[in-house]
């Protein structure tokens, strides 16, 4: 007992020493950080400093023309802060050589990207990503997407964006992580560590930037920059979380949304960027504008000059101000007394910390080496990796008759608008991709099968849709994929190779510019050309594999009804081809699950698995009078929040909690046993949802507070423990906005999804 004793005080005495150690250390270096930026604010005149806070698109420098561009003028006096959107190390090495060595103060500039899903490793949409449940290969696709954007020069990523969202109708929903809190909390905190690593200044990691705060993943209607409504209390409840994950964890930028909250624009917003965001959250970095919203303010109606705008927005705590050039003009504002000296000193201030910790005063071109781009960009190890994420996002909607996976033999007739669509495989907002290098569905599939003695025959089909002016809109951005041929010449060729065939699969879906900004659609359904083949092509009998792609939920009825197998592929990046056939050939076993429930109708929008109680509740989801239900569809999902199939089967078994009782301030353990039945390893997510059927504020019937993916070898079983506490159970409180659990019952339920679980009560007392 005494030796116990003595081991103990040791490591407590260790860990302090470890702990107050790494406190002093860190006491000390900001200590540093600020006697440097002091000085160096001591040596800057009041436009140097409003300079800093400028932050115009590198669009108009290109290598070798920088000195004599408007841009690089500016730079050249001091009026640039950061530059976004320049691609390659050699390009910002010489933007940022202005900086340094032509500007009076020799301040080295910020230089940022949209690096949302990987760089030229593209890893599958962040909407895709999320359905793998796995925070470690999201982690590690961070990583990778700051090793390769850093050797390319850029230190700052706006990401992640971390909006929650209820409503497939708005594009950005491809952007996030779906529809829950507690999950998008997780990989916020996940996507941030993997960018910053353990320090900014290492040259292979860069800052994150969350976005877009707050509350954009509840526009109106679902229609892009709309306003948003939620009242305090679901804001904090359904969408706040995720933004104060990553500021926790560290995100050294946070980037203003476009919407207004509590009806005041995020960008000009005191209570959001000041009180909320530094006072209760404690963050210590720099708010970015998001793109031209300073200038937005007048259009608000808010202010009628951007002048007016800007002072607005930089006095609710606002430091950055991306292209609308509002901040850098201030400086008359400034000196005749309308806009605070402080305001521009505290935003100067941070960002010029900001690259302190980025250790760009150390070294400016830390992000410039030129040697590591070929070593780094695109290499075997991180494709590798890509793909092997990939095949984890994938989710099995459907799988009749396990169909798949599929055998290398007989004759495939690949078939749809998306099979052969090069440019259209990375996805939406993929900024440094070279889709020259990546394969093809058709392609990966021509490689799995190589050498087999299985045949692969390949019809496109039908267009994307039949309206050339919608298809247009779909393929915006230079990826154009239309045929010139006739719908019928087209559809002919593909119903004569389908005949030929054993099996069909369908390539079909969405086109990458179908989801992301500003890509709001009220028709989620498959577009009408593929739809009528797909028809077509069911009527012979053959079985189809429908291989979905899309950016967002979607409404998959007809399909679900008529086809045998529907895997959802979303968009899964560089990789996609070779992930893919690494799916349908049973390589990788799937085990994504949804992150976002699907619609049998897009009038069920908005609409989330975390569905509040209500005083008329309707279990079933049919109508029945008086009940909260739709006359003419199911209240239900298609396929609820969680969903996804496996090759193999999982049991859950011995199901219970360590106590029925929990005292407010104690805790219990939930225990499951998950058993895989099948005949070959598979992954499962087993989730934990619990449904707080007495607190003062109104609960979901079910919300996740917990979920662990786990792999199993054929047959067999592993037992997943979870604690409950007060702090893991709790909530928003409706009074004061208190994280609080109270006393009353509790539904813990665990389970391979959100609709298919068991249920123990817990009572907390
Ligand atoms: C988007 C941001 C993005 C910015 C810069 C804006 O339109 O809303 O998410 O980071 O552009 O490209």
């Amino acid at each position: 007992m005494k030796r116990l004793y003595s081991i103990v005080s040791l490591l407590t005495v260790f860990l302090s020493v470890v702990l107050f150690g790494s406190c002093r250390n860190q006491a000390t270096e900001d200590a540093q950080m600020r006697a440097f930026v002091d000085k160096l604010m001591a040596q800057m005149t009041l436009e140097e400093k409003l300079g800093q806070l400028n932050l115009p698109v590198g669009g108009d420098i290109v290598t070798g023309e920088a000195r004599s561009s408007h841009s690089a003028e500016a730079i050249r006096q001091g009026k640039v802060g950061g530059l976004f959107n320049l691609k390659g190390a050699a390009a910002i090495r010489d933007v940022q050589r202005i900086a340094v060595e032509q500007s009076r103060l020799g301040i080295p500039l910020l230089f940022g990207m949209d690096v949302i899903h990987g760089y030229e490793t593209v890893f599958p949409l962040p909407l895709a990503l999320s359905c793998s449940w796995d925070l470690q290969a999201i982690e590690r696709s961070a990583q990778i997407a700051a090793r390769e954007a850093t050797a390319d020069g850029i230190c700052w990523t706006f990401s992640p964006m971390v909006d929650i969202c209820h409503d497939g109708r708005w594009g950005r929903i491809s952007e996030g992580s779906g529809e829950d809190p507690y999950l998008g909390s997780r990989i916020a905190e996940a996507m941030v560590k993997g960018y910053q690593g353990a320090s900014l200044s290492d040259k292979e990691t860069m800052m994150a930037c969350v976005k877009h705060f707050a509350l954009y993943g509840a526009v109106e209607a679902g229609r892009e920059y709309n306003n948003v409504y939620p009242d305090d209390y679901h804001a904090f409840n359904e969408y706040m979380q995720p933004y104060k994950a990553a500021v926790d964890a560290g995100a050294g930028s946070v980037m203003a949304a476009f919407n207004t909250v509590h009806g005041v624009p995020s960008m000009g917003n005191k209570w959001l960027l000041t009180d909320l965001l530094r006072e209760q959250w404690g963050f210590d970095g720099f708010v970015v504008s998001d793109y031209t919203s300073v200038r937005h303010m007048a259009e608000n109606g808010v202010n009628f000059s951007l002048e007016d705008g800007a002072i607005q927005c930089l006095e609710a705590g606002l430091d950055m101000d991306m292209v609308s050039e509002g901040f850098v003009a201030l400086a008359n504002a400034v000196r005749e007394g309308r806009c605070s000296r402080q305001a521009v000193d505290d935003a100067c201030r941070r960002i010029l910390e900001a690259k302190y910790k980025l250790g760009l005063f150390d070294d400016p071109y830390l992000y410039c080496d030129p040697t590591r781009r070929e070593a780094v960009i695109l290499c075997d190890e991180h494709r590798a990796e890509a793909r092997r994420i990939a095949g984890e996002c994938m989710v099995l909607l459907k799988n009749e008759n396990e169909l798949l996976p599929l055998q290398r033999k007989g004759t495939i007739a690949l078939i749809g608008p998306l099979a052969d669509a090069r440019n259209n495989m990375a996805g939406t907002w993929s900024v440094a991709a070279v889709p020259g290098r990546y394969k093809t569905v058709k392609e990966g599939l021509e490689d799995a099968l190589r050498g087999t003695g299985a045949r692969l025959l390949y019809a496109k089909g039908s267009n994307l849709m039949y309206d050339a002016r919608m298809e247009a809109i779909a393929t915006i951005f230079g990826h154009e994929m239309r045929d010139s041929r006739s719908d019928a010449a087209m559809r002919q060729e593909a119903l004569s190779i389908a005949r030929k065939a054993d099996i069909i699969i369908a390539a079909m879906g969405e086109a990458s510019e179908m989801s992301g900004e500003c890509a709001s659609r009220v028709n989620l359904e498959m577009p009408d050309a593929q739809h009528d083949l797909l028809v077509e092509l069911s009527n012979l009998g053959k079985p189809i594999v429908l291989v979905h792609f899309a950016g967002r939920p979607t409404v998959l009825n007809w399909e679900t009804e008529h086809l045998p197998v529907i895997l959802e592929s979303w968009f899964s990046g560089s990789e996609t081809g070779d992930a893919i056939a690494d799916v349908l050939f049973g390589e990788v076993n799937p085990s994504g699950k949804l992150t976002v429930q699907l619609p049998r109708h897009v009038g069920q929008y908005p609409f989330s698995y975390r569905q509040m109680r209500t005083s008329r509740p309707n279990e079933g989801g049919e109508f029945a009078k008086y009940s909260t239900c739709y006359a003419d569809v199911s209240s239900k999902p298609l396929y609820p929040f969680g969903y996804g199939l496996s090759y193999t089967h999982f049991a859950y078994s011995d199901f219970y909690l360590t106590d029925s009782v929990m005292p407010l301030d104690g805790s219990v353990e939930v225990h499951v046993t998950i058993t895989n039945t099948g005949s070959r390893a598979g992954a499962e997510v087993v989730q934990l949802y619990i449904g707080d059927r007495q607190a003062r504020g109104v609960r979901p019937y079910r919300e996740l507070r917990g979920f662990e993916r786990i792999e199993l070898a054929a047959g067999e079983s592993r037992e997943v423990v979870f604690t409950l506490n007060a702090e893991r159970m709790g909530y928003y409180e409706p009074a004061d906005l208190k994280w609080t659990l109270e006393a009353g019952d509790i539904e813990v339920m665990v389970g391979a999804n959100s609709r298919d679980t068991q249920m123990r009560l817990l009572h907390v007392l």
